[in-house]
C-alpha cells in the first residue's frame, strides 16, 4: 500500500505555515512514506496524491471554536455541507470527488490533519508565540492521529480480506470477537446489527439471511441486487447496488425483484436505421418529463435523462455512449414518473448503433473473420475438453496475472 502525507501552508503567513513544518519534522519518523510540502489548493493538489492508496493532508485551521494548538481528524464524509462552485477557486474536496468522477486515479483513504491556529493574516515568517511555544505537543497530537489513521485502515482491510477469502457467505468468514465498528441496520422493518465496514449484502449474510435472489455477480456489474433504503432523519428514498454500498448507521432498507419493466419485441433485421426508430419502438420516451430522477437514481452515475432525451432526437450513437455503463438493474425505470424504460432503450439504442451506425474497426472484423475462419478452434477445443475444475483453475490464473501484471 502506498501513502503520501502531504504539508499544507504558507510559511509566510505567520501560523498558516504549521502543516508545513510538521511535514518536515515527520520526515524523521516516517521514512516508508513518501512526505511532501505544498503551498497550493483545490486542483493543483491533485498532482500530489495521484497514484497513491492512502493521503494524508496537514494542514492548518482556524474555527475558533477549539483552544489553539488543537489537533482533530476529518474525513471525506466530514465535509457534506459546504459550497461546491466558486469564481475563484475549487476546493479540494470538489477537486477530489470531480477527480473520481471521471475515473482519475486518487487514493481511496483520503484524511484531513487540522491544527486550530491564531493568526493566518499577519506576513511574517515565523509563528505566534502561542502557535510557537506548543509546537512540539502538536507535533506529538498530529502523530497520534496519524497512528489512528493507519490501525483504522489496517482493521477494514483485515476484515473486508476475511471476507474476500472466506468465499463463502460473511457468517463463516468473520468472528464477531473481532469487530469493534457496529451498525444497527433494519430489513424489513427488523433491527440488525452489524458491522460497520461490510456492504449491504455482506451485512445481510452476517445477519444470517441467505441470498436466493437479488444476488450476482458481488461486483458491480450484474444489476442484480437493486436496493432502496432510507437513512433516519432523511425523508429522501435512496437507491443503490447492495454488493457495493457500505452500511450506514440508520439505513432502513428492502432489497427489491428486478424491475418488471416490459421490454418491446423487436427483431432488429428489420428495423430502419433511421430517427424515429426508437420512438416507434418505445413510444413512451415521448413522455419524458425531463425531471432527472432517472439519473439521481442510477448507481452508475449515468446521465439517464440525457439519453432518453437523446433517444427522442434518435441520435444512437449520443445514446450509446451515455448509456453504456448501464448494468440493467432498473432503478431508473423503478423512479420514472412517466413509466419510461430507459435501459432497454439504452439497449436497443446500442444494438442499432452497433449493426447499423458504428464505423468499421478493422481489428474487430479482422477477429471475427478469424474466429468464422476457425483460427482458434484448437483453443477452443482446449477450453471445451476440460473439466469444470480445470476451467476454474485457469480462471483464478488468468485473474491473478491480470493483477500482477
Ligand atoms: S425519470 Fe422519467 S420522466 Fe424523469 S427525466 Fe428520467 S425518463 Fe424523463
Ligand atoms: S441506466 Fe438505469 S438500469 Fe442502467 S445502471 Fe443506471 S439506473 Fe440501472
Ligand atoms: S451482485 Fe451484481 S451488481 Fe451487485
Amino acid at each position: 500500500m502506498k501513502d503520501v502525507i502531504v504539508g499544507l501552508g504558507n510559511t509566510i503567513v505567520s501560523d498558516d505555515g504549521i502543516g508545513i513544518w510538521v511535514a518536515e519534522k515527520l520526515k524523521a519518523d516516517y521514512q516508508d512514506i513518501d512526505i511532501s510540502q505544498a503551498l497550493y489548493s483545490g486542483y493543483y493538489l491533485l498532482d500530489y496524491i495521484f497514484g497513491y492508496d492512502r493521503a494524508i493532508f496537514v494542514d492548518s485551521i482556524k474555527t475558533e471554536k477549539n483552544p489553539v494548538g488543537d489537533v482533530s481528524l476529518y474525513r471525506m464524509s466530514d465535509f457534506k455541507n459546504r459550497s461546491r462552485t466558486s469564481i475563484h477557486s475549487t476546493d479540494l474536496i470538489s477537486a477530489i470527488e470531480t477527480a473520481r468522477l471521471y475515473g482519475m486515479d486518487v487514493p481511496e483513504h483520503i484524511y484531513f490533519i487540522g491544527i486550530e491556529i491564531l493568526d493566518n493574516i499577519t506576513f511574517q515568517e515565523s509563528f505566534t508565540p502561542e502557535v510557537e511555544s506548543l509546537k512540539e505537543s502538536i507535533y506529538m497530537k498530529v502523530k497520534e492521529k496519524i497512528e489512528e489513521i493507519m490501525e483504522e485502515i489496517m482493521s477494514e482491510k483485515d476484515l473486508m480480506q476475511k471476507i474476500a477469502d472466506s468465499n463463502k457467505s460473511v457468517i463463516s468468514g468473520i468472528d464477531a470477537s473481532e469487530i469493534e465498528h457496529w451498525v444497527d441496520i433494519y430489513y424489513q422493518g427488523r433491527k440488525f446489527t452489524v458491522p460497520a465496514a461490510v456492504t449491504i449484502m455482506q451485512a445481510l449474510e452476517f445477519a444470517g439471511m441467505m441470498l436466493v435472489h437479488s444476488c450476482g455477480c458481488r461486483a458491480g456489474f450484474c444489476g442484480a441486487c437493486a436496493t432502496i433504503y432510507r437513512v433516519k432523519g432523511d425523508y429522501k428514498l435512496r437507491t443503490s447496488m447492495a454488493c457495493q454500498t457500505k452500511v450506514e448507521d440508520g439505513m432502513y432498507l428492502v432489497q427489491i425483484p428486478f424491475s418488471p419493466a416490459e421490454k418491446a419485441n423487436y427483431d432488429i433485421n428489420e428495423e430502419k436505421y433511421e430517427d424515429n426508430t426508437l420512438l416507434k419502438i418505445y413510444p413512451s420516451i415521448a413522455r419524458c418529463v425531463s425531471c432527472n430522477t432517472c439519473s439521481k437514481a442510477c448507481p452508475q452515475d449515468i446521465k439517464v435523462m440525457d439519453y432518453v432525451n437523446a433517444a427522442i432526437r434518435g441520435d444512437y450513437k449520443r445514446v450509446a455512449e451515455l448509456s453504456f455503463d448501464c448494468i440493467q438493474c432498473g432503478l431508473c425505470a423503478m423512479r420514472c414518473p412517466a413509466d419510461i424504460v430507459q435501459y432497454h432503450v439504452g439497449q436497443l439504442a446500442r444494438r442499432m448503433y452497433g449493426k447499423y451506425g458504428r464505423p468499421n474497426v478493422e481489428n474487430t472484423d479482422k477477429a471475427a473473420t478469424a474466429v468464422e475462419a476457425g483460427d482458434f478452434n484448437e483453443e477452443f477445443k482446449k477450453i471445451f475438453d476440460m473439466t469444470p475444475e480445470e476451467v476454474k483453475e485457469l480462471y483464478v490464473k488468468n485473474m491473478k496475472d491480470k493483477e500482477s501484471a
